[in-house]
C-alpha cells in the first residue's frame, strides 16, 4: 500500500472525502500538492474559502474551480500566503552584508553572484537581495520564483505602494526607484538583475551552481515531509562554499543531513 494511500486515509478520517477530493481535483488543475502542506492549516483556511464562498460543500467548491479559471486562479491567490517586505528581519540582512556577501563576491571575481529567491512573493526579497549584491561591488543575477501568478505578476512590475516600501530606507528608495502616483517602482538598474518565474518547490526542476539561495517563511507552511524534501533540493542547488539563507523561523535543525554546515544563525554553508 503506498504512503500516500495511507496519507489520504488518514485525512480520510479527519476532514472527510469531500475535501480529499477537493484536493485531488487542485492537484490535477494546479500541481499544488496539500499534502506536503500543514494539514490543520490548510483545511481551516480553505474551509473559510468555501464558506465566504457561499459554497454548501467541497464538492460545489471544485466543481467551481474546475469550469472558471478565474475563481481557480483567485482560490490559488488565496491560499498561498504572499505577505513580504523589504529586507525583512534587517538583522539577518546586515549578516548577509557584512559577514556572508563580501567572501561569495570576492570568489567571484567580476562574474554575477547568483541567487535564487524560492518562494519570492512579490519581489520584494529579490529586489533586496539585488540592491544588496550591488552595494557589496558584485554583480547580482537574481532568480525569483513563485507558485502564485499574480504574486509574480506584481513582482515583475516592480510597483508597490507607500505602505509596502516601510522597509526601505530613504537612501535605497533614492537610489533604486522611481516615485509614482500611488507609491514607488522599481528602477531598470535593479529590474534588469532580477528574473521572476513560475516554479514549484515541490515537483520543478531547482536551479544549480548557485552562490545563495534564499528560501524564507516558506518552509513553515509545509509537512516535515515536505521540509526536508525542499531543503534537500536547496542543498544540492548550491555549488560549493555557497549559501543557503532561511527565515527567523526556520533554523535547520540537522544541518550536516544535507551536506550544510552552519556559519551564522539561519546561514549555511554547502561543504
Ligand atoms: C510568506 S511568503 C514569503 C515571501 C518571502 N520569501 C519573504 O520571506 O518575505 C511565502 C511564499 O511562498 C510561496 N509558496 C508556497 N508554496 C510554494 C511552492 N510549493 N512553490 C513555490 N512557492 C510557494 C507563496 O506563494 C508565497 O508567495
Amino acid at each position: 500500500m503506498s504512503r500516500q494511500f495511507i496519507q489520504s486515509r488518514d485525512d480520510i478520517n479527519t476532514y472527510g472525502t469531500d475535501y480529499v477530493h477537493f484536493c485531488m481535483r487542485l492537484k490535477k488543475l494546479t500541481d499544488i500538492d496539500l499534502a506536503s502542506y500543514k494539514a490543520q492549516q490548510m483545511h481551516r483556511r480553505l474551509l473559510n474559502y468555501k464558506n465566504r464562498q457561499g459554497l454548501a460543500d467541497f464538492y460545489a467548491l471544485s466543481v467551481s474551480i474546475q469550469k472558471d479559471p478565474k475563481k481557480l486562479a483567485h482560490l490559488v491567490d488565496f491560499l498561498t500566503i504572499n505577505v513580504s517586505e523589504f529586507f525583512r528581519n534587517e538583522e539577518h540582512w546586515k549578516v548577509l552584508r557584512a559577514s556572508v556577501l563580501p567572501p561569495i563576491v570576492k570568489a567571484r571575481a567580476g562574474k554575477p553572484v547568483e541567487i535564487w529567491s524560492a518562494g519570492s512573493s512579490a519581489g520584494q526579497e529579490a529586489y533586496s537581495l539585488a540592491m544588496t549584491v550591488l552595494e557589496a561591488g558584485g554583480t547580482p543575477r537574481v532568480l525569483g520564483t513563485d507558485i502564485d501568478e499574480p504574486s509574480l505578476a506584481k513582482a515583475r512590475e516592480g510597483s508597490y505602494s507607500s505602505s509596502e516600501i516601510e522597509g526601505l530606507d530613504r537612501l535605497h528608495l533614492a537610489k533604486y526607484f522611481d516615485k509614482t502616483p500611488t507609491g514607488y517602482k522599481v528602477r531598470e538598474v535593479l529590474k534588469r538583475s532580477v528574473l521572476f518565474e513560475r516554479r514549484n518547490l515541490l515537483s520543478d526542476p531547482y536551479p544549480r551552481d548557485l552562490d545563495l539561495a534564499v528560501c524564507r517563511n516558506v518552509l513553515i507552511y509545509f509537512t516535515d515531509k515536505g521540509k526536508q524534501q525542499v531543503l534537500r533540493g536547496l542543498a544540492d542547488s548550491l555549488r560549493p562554499g555557497g549559501v543557503l539563507f532561511t527565515g527567523a523561523t526556520e533554523a535547520v535543525f540537522n544541518p550536516s543531513a544535507y551536506g550544510l554546515k552552519q556559519i551564522y544563525p539561519f546561514f549555511y554553508e554547502r561543504a
